[in-house]
Formats: C-alpha cells, structure tokens, sequence
C-alpha cells in the first residue's frame, strides 16, 4: 500500500537501471575539453561498469577493493616503496605499457619494466670500476652499444642498477651505501661498456604490503628472476629501459612481474683467476663474465 502523500513510484523503464548509470557516467564526460582525456575518462567508465556488472560485484567485494586501494596508497613513502608500481607490476599493466610504448623495430634491443627501484643521479663509473660496494660473486658485463645498423654509440650513457646478495637495493635496504650496486657508465670511442659487479640473484618483491597479501591470496609467487637494470641513453636515439636476465634462473618462467623477454637472457660464465680479463679489470680471484650487446633504435 502506497504511503498517503507519497510521490508515484517510477516506471521500470524510468529507473536508473545498471545499463542507465553506466551511459549516464559516460555521458558526463562528454563536455571534457580535451578529447584524449574525454576518451580515456569515458573508455574507463565504459570498462570499470562492465567489469562490475560481469562479476556482480557484492558491496562487501567493493568495500574490500576500496580498503585494498587505500591501503596501496598508504604503504607508498615516496621514496624508493612504491606499492602502485608494483601492483601495477604485479598485474602485468606496467609490462602492456611498455610494450604499447616501445614497438621497437626487430633490430631493436627489447624493452621490459623500469620497475620501483630505480633512483637517478647515481655516481658517474670509469670502464670497468667496480659498482659492489657490499661482498657477492663478482662479476664482469661487457658489450657494446649499436645502432640498427652495427654502428657503435661512443659516448652512449648506461645507467645500470640491481640488488645485493641478500636480494635488496640500496634505499630498500638501509644498510647499504645508497650508491651501491648503482652506476652511470659512458662508452668508449669504440661504443664498449664494461662493468664490474655482483652476479645478480633471484629476489622477492616486497611482500609486507597489500600486493604481498593479493599474491598469497591469489596462491602467485613473489619472485622475479636475478637480473641486472639497465636505461641506456645516446644523443638521436630512443632511450632503452631493459634487463639482462641470468640465464640459469628457475624463475624465468614465472616472473611475479612478467619481464622476461627471450633476448634478454644472458650466460653468467665462470673464469678463473688466470683468465687475461682477471688482470685487466683487477679480479684477484675467479669471477663471472657476461657480454651482451644492446642496439638502439634511432629517434
Ligand atoms: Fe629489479
């Protein structure tokens, strides 16, 4: 029985039904000045609802979501943790970023994620100084840096970072110097680069978080095969954000950030102190040597 003053209830059509909200929410956008915005704003709206109307998300489910959100945003300290990143990472929208972005020619090195940990103005490194100022396997990267056509970049920039042997980066971990194991390296006039190091090992990534509870709950593994970073930077060319990969890592397959690229893998071969590369780059024992070369596409 209606209520006596009550206004008429509206026809079901009248109703602001799921399919009504949605065009609604999109239509909102429609005065944005700027198209690129308008487009993005309203290809969101269209995703998210459709989303949400698939799964028939509970109020319980969005409330979890907000709270899952808040707290991302709350682990961030504005330094070197950066929660979204990884959550970002962790569903593999960094990885579809970078390949939208970087539709290098086949000549090309390949592209993968910058990552949380990177830190810029990192100390400037002569051919062949050694970055490790914490004890590991040491180890030598050499290559060069080309363009498409097998020309060398003299002067080319690679600004190279990776964890320590307890699988942490400097500003991670506070009780490393914050250079360490970071460096800005410069090629010669032949386009070589050489680089004195750690071998790299296979690292969780920070699993005190949010992200950390979403792959337990979700039975993922927050492992990412040992890796060496690289942003490699030449004066024409497109600037090169990539990794090279351990070869022999059992976590190639199932990187928690979906990195891997086939190309990247690289061979970590062992040589001995009596090796002519010992002499010339200080090795007073064994070391491990890995050569690769990286080709930049032009601008
Ligand atoms: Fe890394």
């Amino acid at each position: 029985m209606k209520t006596p003053g009550a206004k008429p209830v509206a026809g079901a059509s009248e109703r602001l039904n799921e399919a009504r909200i949605s065009q609604k929410v999109i239509d909102s956008f429609a005065g944005t000045d700027d198209p690129r915005l308008r487009r993005i704003m309203q290809r969101l709206v269209h995703h998210l609802h459709a989303f949400v109307s698939e799964v028939e998300l509970s109020e319980e489910e969005w409330r979890a979501g907000i709270d899952f959100l808040t707290a991302t945003g709350q682990a961030c300290d504005g330094k070197v943790r950066q929660e979204f990143i990884l959550l970002s990472d962790v569903l593999g929208v960094s990885m579809l970023v970078d390949a939208i972005n970087h539709r290098a020619s086949e000549a090309a090195s390949e592209s993968t994620v910058l990552g949380p940990f990177y830190i810029p103005g990192m100390p400037e490194r002569g051919y062949g100084e050694d970055m490790a100022l914490t004890a590991g396997e040491p180890a030598l990267v050499q290559g060069k840096v080309l363009d498409c056509a097998g020309q060398p970049l003299p002067g080319a920039v690679l600004d190279v970072w990776q964890t320590a042997a307890n699988g942490m980066y400097s500003g991670q971990d506070t009780d490393q110097p914050s250079a360490n194991l970071r460096g800005r390296y410069r090629c010669d006039a032949q386009g070589r680069f050489a680089i004195r190091t750690l071998v790299p090992v296979s690292y969780p990534i920070p699993t005190d978080g949010p992200v950390g509870r979403l792959l337990e709950a979700t039975a993922r593994h927050p492992w990412r095969p040992a890796h060496l970073h690289f942003m490699i930077a030449a004066p024409g060319y497109h600037q090169l954000v990539t990794h090279l990969f351990n070869e022999e890592d059992p976590y190639l397959d199932s990187d928690a950030v979906f990195g891997v690229k086939d190309s990247l893998r690289v061979a970590y071969r062992l040589r001995s102190a009596d090796d002519p590369l010992a002499a010339e780059f200080g090795f007073q024992g064994g070391f491990h040597h890995a050569c690769h070369d990286f080709v930049l596409e032009p601008r």
